[in-house]
């Protein structure tokens, strides 16, 4: 069963850790996710970009094999199927198709624009029981053609959004989406501290996951984050993975070409980053 991000997050919260949002593509990721969280008893937040939605074939497509890989893998632990990044016309959307979450990114309008906008889903994700995710400050980097530049968030935004009813809220603290450039300054944790202090109970998100050193993402999680994103980092895991069979010529070896072999290696390579990922996080056994 499908459940909304709520009460994993507050858990999470209170219990000084972060819940990993992994990003999926195809069904290969969905499996590799689902059976990692379910090996390590931890809950777990399948993210959906529009982009990945679309190459999916649409919303109603993905709840649809999110919800059968539950049944047939007899999966247990939380999860919460949760659109990335999305528009105002996309959340609706996704809420419609039967996703348990979803994430309104009103982050590029001025701030009393992503104010109305906001509002009226948390009205509407409120009496549906989701979830619901709001953002301030674009977070930087490129994901999906959005592109945004290392931001910071206004504590005193952060606060107007906090206080509108959402579940989470991401704030951008220097954080980009992909790799991280060489002379990245690292994570802004007197901005992180002061959103934490302004809006209290609310478990923070912190996106662009991938390359974050391990004491800063455990800084990150003391000071209020609840809700980690991850995604370039399964797709480099899983490529190289890929790469590394066709090129030791596996493909080549009997029936090594069965599409099945060759993606293996890369399902193989999810689970072991996703694996990583939650015992840093320190959801393992939270489930
Ligand atoms: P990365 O691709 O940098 O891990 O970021 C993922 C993310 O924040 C999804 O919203």
């Amino acid at each position: 069963m499908l459940v909304s991000a709520k009460e994993m997050l507050t858990k999470a919260k209170s219990g000084k850790y972060a819940v990993g949002q992994f990003n999926i593509n195809n069904l290969e990721w969905t499996k590799a996710i689902l059976q990692t969280a379910q090996e390590l008893n931890s809950p777990v937040i399948l993210g959906v970009s529009e982009g990945a939605g679309k190459y999916m074939c649409g919303y109603t497509t993905v709840v649809g094999m999110v919800k059968g890989m539950i049944d047939e893998l007899g999966i247990t632990v939380p999860v919460a199927l949760h659109l990335d990044h999305g528009s105002y016309e996309h959340a609706k959307k996704c809420i419609e198709a039967g996703f348990s979450s979803v994430m309104f990114d009103g982050s590029h309008y001025p701030i009393e624009e992503n104010i109305e906008k906001t509002k009226e889903l948390v009205q509407i994700c409120n009496d549906l029981g989701l979830s619901l995710e709001a953002e301030v400050g674009a977070i930087g980097g490129e994901e999906d053609g959005v592109i945004g530049g290392g931001e910071v968030a206004d504590p005193k935004e952060c606060k107007m959004i906090a206080d509108l009813g959402v579940t989470m809220l991401a704030a951008g603290i220097g954080n980009i989406h992909g790799k991280y450039p060489e002379n990245w300054a690292g994570l802004s944790f007197d901005t992180l501290a002061a959103i934490q202090d302004l809006t209290g109970e609310m478990p923070l998100v912190l996106h662009g996951g991938t390359g974050i050193p391990a004491d800063m993402i455990k800084k990150a999680i003391s000071l209020g984050v609840s809700k980690i994103n991850v995604n370039t980092e399964c797709q480099l895991a899983f490529t190289a993975a890929v790469r590394g069979y066709i090129e030791e010529g596996k493909d080549l070896q009997g029936k090594g070409f069965d599409p099945r072999k060759v993606l293996a290696p890369g399902v193989e390579a999810i689970k072991a980053t996703v694996k990583e990922k939650m015992e840093l996080f320190g959801s393992v056994g939270k489930a």
